[in-house]
């Protein structure tokens, strides 16, 4: 079975036959609301918003240990993370949907892993390739498919919020060679890694970043939702075209 957490501008799957709504508690607390359970061109999807239904919960407030959890208790064959993005690159225009390569951390203060206790082993992961290669295939391979343009590779830098950056910010993360930001990607990605999840995130650029593209004076933040609601078409063509694909 397919996960898909969905990110702003995703809080519901509007594609998604619903068959059931389970609320799902796990060591680590609540996961962001209950797990919609469906079919998508017939194959078996889950799927959390992790924002919460309402879009409610801000970055830095998001139980990522008990999201990832709860999907990882299903056993899904791939986890596809869709998150919006800010575009530091001067390729990544608004709308530009991008399957992020690497990832730098930002973030202070969330709970970002499930190996803090001192009753066990200390434990590293092999964190050199924060995505599952296999499930970025087959990412790009759905949107050729969907006949969705997509951009394969770039650096994900995960900032803390909720508010936006500074315009110095953006130029420090941009020397430090990022491509994109956004507020969700860890400790999302180190989780899923943990739980040896089949872990891919599927990014939407919503807007230029701070100070870059048309955004030198500030961010029209209305317009991001505009942008997101005409991205997730995309998104969803290529979601499609994934669990047709997933083979299981
Ligand atoms: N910065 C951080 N997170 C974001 C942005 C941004 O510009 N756009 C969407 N998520």
């Amino acid at each position: 079975m397919l996960a898909i957490i969905g990110g702003s501008g995703l809080t519901q799957l509007s594609c998604l036959e619903i068959s059931n709504r389970q609320i799902i508690r796990t060591p680590y607390g609540e996961p962001s609301g209950p797990l919609t359970f469906g079919k998508l061109k017939n194959e078996d999807v889950v799927f959390l918003a992790r924002h919460g239904h309402g879009h409610t919960i801000p970055p830095h407030a998001v139980n990522y240990r008990a999201n990832l959890w709860a999907l990882h208790s299903l056993k899904p064959s791939h986890v596809i993370a869709v998150a919006s993005v800010g575009g530091i690159r001067s390729d990544l225009i608004p709308g530009r949907l991008v399957i992020p390569h690497q990832i730098i951390d930002y973030t202070h203060g969330r709970k970002f892993t499930y190996f803090d206790t001192t009753d066990q082993r200390v434990t590293h992961i092999d964190f050199t390739i924060p995505y599952c290669q296999q499930t970025r295939v087959l990412l790009l391979q759905a949107a050729t498919h969907a006949n969705e343009e997509i951009i394969d590779g770039g650096v994900y830098a995960a900032t803390q919020g909720p508010r936006l950056e500074t315009a110095a910010e953006i130029s420090r993360l941009e020397r430090d060679g990022a491509d994109m930001v956004g507020m969700t990607g860890m400790p999302e990605t180190a989780l899923a890694r943990e739980l040896g999840l089949n872990y891919a995130t599927l990014a939407v650029v919503a807007n230029y970043a701070a100070g870059r593209g048309t955004n030198v004076n500030g961010i029209p933040l209305r317009e991001i939702y505009a942008v997101l609601e005409r991205a997730m078409v995309s998104v969803r063509n290529i979601l499609e075209y994934v669990v047709s694909r997933d083979g299981y």
